[in-house]
């Protein structure tokens, strides 16, 4: 019997960059899955605009009351909206809210993140500019399983980006970014090819 192809829900607040990087990967079939929907709590977010390019459903789901997270009610649409898209991995790309405990159990070790800098080092808002304040002569990006806490799930990829003299937060960031756009790709690839196999904090890839 032929397996299903995975179903990629994706969930971003802004430009998008890493959602380009896996529509490009999907479309040359390096990633043997599809996106079905792109959902942002940002109306005007450069990344629905992407998704729409591409022929893929995007939809702005407001996000309710609270600033860092979704309530109760606005996180019970969100999931709604994942399942009847058949979504089988949630991919977190810029999404700037925290997930609570009823949307982590519903899609149990299928949320993913990508956090820029090397978990776990810096985790929360702009670790690049912290990684830049600290004085690190490396940092990097991490694809992260999501648990409950923030930027703590078990690391499935990273990859290491030097610090240079004369770097500035965006020119850092950008070079984070290059970064960012080879390993999430690749970290999707290896979930919907069933390469991934969890062991407590322990993420075996096997190729
Ligand atoms: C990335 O830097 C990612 O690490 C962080 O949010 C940013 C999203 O960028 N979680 P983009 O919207 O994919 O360009």
């Amino acid at each position: 019997m032929q397996q299903e192809i995975l179903k990629v829900g994706v969930l971003g607040s802004g430009k998008g960059t890493n959602l380009q990087s896996i529509i490009d990967n999907v479309t040359t079939g390096r990633i043997p899955a599809r996106i079905t929907c792109v959902i942002s709590d940002v109306e005007d977010a450069f990344i629905l605009e992407r998704a729409r390019k591409h022929g893929i459903e995007a939809i702005y789901i407001p996000p309710g009351k609270y600033k860092t997270r979704l309530d109760k009610e606005t996180e019970e649409k969100y999931i709604k909206c994942l399942k009847d898209h058949g979504v089988g991995l949630v991919v977190l790309a810029g999404f700037m809210r925290m997930l609570k405990e009823d949307f982590i159990n519903t899609f149990p070790n299928r949320i993913i993140n990508i956090h820029p800098s090397i978990l776990p080092a810096f985790r929360g808002l702009e670790a690049w500019k912290q990684a830049l304040e600290y004085g690190v002569k490396y940092t990097g990006c991490t694809v992260h399983f999501v648990e409950l806490g923030m930027d703590t799930g078990p690391i499935i990829l990273q990859a290491v980006v030097e610090v240079k003299n004369d770097d500035t937060p965006e020119t850092l960031h950008q070079r984070i970014q290059i970064e960012e756009h080879r390993i999430y790709p690749e970290t999707i690839r290896l979930i919907a090819e069933g390469r991934l196999e969890i062991r407590g904090r322990k993420v075996i890839a096997r190729y």
